[in-house]
């Protein structure tokens, strides 16, 4: 499969931080993250954020983001942190796109395992991570509040090379996405 929408990623800045706001709200509700702590993540040790920008060869200037993602490496294993596609942009494989770039990214630092939380009830990512490899740990009780809805807590193993082999091919440009000051 390939992506059926072409993007590019780029590093997440703190000048995208108020469109992130603004679809955090709308992917998340009331566990969205506010503006001061996608701030502090950005800013934090370890991470990584990219952005999605949709490729639109006649438009002008830099496009509006549709998707964003992040982990944490904490100098063993990487924790996805969010990983979050625009609801008119889902089902196109950005999503898939944005997590392929987690996980390269986790190989490239020598992470040997990618793991990740999320809620039981959320099919569409379960169905997504189910796809790449991720297999179910257990179950934290209420850990997404206030909404008091469990999460499994999910990993991917990545001292198999085989991994993410039957994962999507994503269609995307300027894949390698560079590093900038600040980030993981
Ligand atoms: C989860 C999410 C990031 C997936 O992004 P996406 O761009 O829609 O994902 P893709 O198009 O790459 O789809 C990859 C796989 O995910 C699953 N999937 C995606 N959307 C789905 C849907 N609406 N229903 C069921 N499965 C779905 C499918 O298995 C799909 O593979 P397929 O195309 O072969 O069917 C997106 O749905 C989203 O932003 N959700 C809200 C935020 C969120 O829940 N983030 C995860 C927190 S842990």
């Amino acid at each position: 499969m390939s992506a059926h929408y072409e993007v590019k990623l780029r590093p997440l800045r703190a000048a995208d931080l108020p469109r992130v706001v603004r679809l955090e709200q709308e992917l998340f509700g009331s566990s969205a993250w506010t503006y001061g702590m996608l701030a502090e993540e950005l800013g934090a040790l370890g991470r990584w954020y990219v952005a999605a920008e949709p490729v639109r060869l006649y438009a002008a200037g830099p496009q509006e983001l549709i998707g964003y993602a992040g982990l944490w490496f904490d100098g063993d294993v990487t924790q996805i942190m969010t990983i979050g596609v625009d609801p008119q942009y889902q089902h196109l494989g950005i999503g898939s796109v944005l997590l392929t770039a987690l996980i390269d990214r986790s190989r490239q630092i020598g992470a040997s395992a990618v793991l990740l939380e999320v809620r039981v009830d959320n099919d569409a990512a379960l169905a997504m991570y189910g796809k790449f490899g991720f297999e179910q740990l257990g179950i934290r009780k209420r850990y997404y509040q206030p909404e008091d809805v469990d999460a499994y807590t999910m990993r991917l193993e990545l001292t198999d090379d085989s991994a993410t082999d039957d994962a999507p091919a994503a269609e995307i440009r300027d894949a390698a996405v560079p590093d900038e000051p600040g980030v993981a």
